[in-house]
């Protein structure tokens, strides 16, 4: 019998399973209530409008749709995209966009592109663990940056010191992965300040940035910010951001598609890089997203979207003032965007442990915070989502959920009570 685990390459050793498509296993229990994973609201898809578009691309463009297609993608959604960042005030090129399926291809690109065994990407602590995994995948490491609840983005002189300190040890970095808007996991979003000082850093040393951006158009409070791409564009335009873009917050992750937006010369490698995955990301769904955006009504659909979320959002918010235990080192993020807060709990408290509990004595799910860590984890916070649930199951939810940590606190307390108290007492 030939032994799996010994023929694996280094690079298949180094690929971990996410703790989050795991868990998000469990949304179909119909007797748990999940906060885990990163689900639009099934409400806001726009099931009529995509059967229209879908019905068109039957009649008009079948023998294309149901071809193989280029890999840089369809024309006709190109030009559709084009329109649509126009808008946002970025401008760009055909050669400039690169469409793929879903941005999580893109994050696997990117380091296979850039990253040797043992060379590094800047990420914050805590970042996106589906990003993460990538990078480890191709045997990357990561140089953690702190980026907590209270901050802005990255503080730079911690950033400059921790770069330095790694290329004083032989340490070369790549790129630094940012999601500046309403980042997974807490809900942080980025101010134009530290994004100007960001780009320069990158300037500064020669790296590139990978711009993540799922839920930059999920803002739902509070005033949009430029994307480093465009900070670059309009600036000095050295084309050194990647900027990551997907049609699964703004429209249905179902269509797995989303889109590169580089210089034409990282374009053309990442178009090599995409060829040996796939040769072409879906042609159908890619002509049904053009026919879908040419009848313009994707701007409303965000606007919709952001409308629900943003009530979700207020009465998550709302629910957690009401039942969660009242003490200062019981605290959650109020994000203007995406589909997440954040919750940090008092330091003795592992969300791994409590996640266990949560599942058996509440019937809650959430996701522990140590999975958005690539080494040294935290453990006292967690994710939770609120775009997924309805208001009414929030409002559940988020009892159980207080129960389950309000019993903790006072297990611990009443344990720690006890060791502390003189004997006799
Ligand atoms: C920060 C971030 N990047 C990328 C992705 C993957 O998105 P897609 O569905 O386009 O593959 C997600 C999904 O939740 C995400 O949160």
């Amino acid at each position: 019998m030939i032994n799996l685990d010994a023929m694996l390459s280094d690079n298949a050793k180094n690929m971990k399973k996410s703790a989050i498509r795991e868990l998000l296993k469990l949304t179909s229990r119909p007797d748990i209530i999940s906060f885990a994973g990163g689900l639009p609201a099934p409400e806001t898809f726009p099931v009529a409008d995509l059967k229209e578009a879908a019905d068109i691309v039957f009649d008009k463009h079948s023998a294309k749709a149901l071809q193989y297609g280029t890999t840089e993608g369809d024309v006709d959604l190109k030009a559709e995209i084009i329109k649509f960042e126009a808008r946002q005030g970025v401008t760009l090129k055909d050669e400039n966009l690169l469409i793929v399926s879903g941005s999580q291809q893109a994050l696997d690109m990117v380091p296979k592109l850039f990253i040797n065994p043992g060379e590094y990407v800047i990420a914050g602590r805590p970042s996106y663990l589906g990003a993460l995994n990538a990078i480890q995948a191709y045997q990357g490491k990561v140089l953690g940056i702190p980026f907590t609840p209270e901050m802005d983005g990255f503080d730079m002189d911690v950033l400059a010191r921790s770069y330095s300190r790694l290329v004083q040890g032989g340490g070369k970095a790549k790129y630094i992965y940012v999601i500046p808007d309403f980042q997974n996991p807490a809900g942080l979003c980025w101010s134009l300040e530290k994004r100007k000082a960001l780009l320069k850093f990158a300037y500064d040393h020669d790296l590139f940035i990978l711009e993540d951006s799922p839920y930059r158009e999920i803002r739902f409070l509070g005033e949009h910010v430029s994307s480093i791409y465009q900070l670059d564009q309009h600036g000095e335009n050295r084309g050194i951001v990647i900027n990551l873009k997907t049609f699964s917050k703004i429209l249905a992750p179902g269509t797995r598609t989303g889109w590169i937006m580089a210089s034409e010369a990282i374009i053309n490698k990442l178009v090599v890089a995409k060829q040996a995955m796939d040769l072409c990301s879906g042609v159908f769904t890619q002509k049904w997203l053009a026919e879908y955006m040419k009848s313009g009504k994707i701007y409303e659909q965000i606007k919709q979207t952001c409308e629900n979320y943003r009530v979700k959002r207020n009465f998550m918010v709302e629910m957690l003032e009401k039942h969660m235990p009242k003490r200062y080192d019981v605290k959650w993020t109020k994000p203007e965007g995406g589909l997440f807060l954040w919750i940090s709990l008092p330091k003795y408290i592992s969300t791994d442990e409590l996640l266990l509990k949560a599942i058996e004595q509440e019937k809650v799910a959430f996701v522990a915070g140590s999975g958005f860590y690539f080494d040294e984890p935290e453990h006292n916070a967690m994710r939770i989502n609120f775009s997924y649930s309805s208001t009414e199951l929030i409002e559940d939810g988020v009892k159980r959920l207080a129960r389950i940590i309000t019993k903790e606190i006072e297990t611990y307390e009443a344990g720690h009570r006890a060791k502390t108290l003189p004997e006799g007492m």
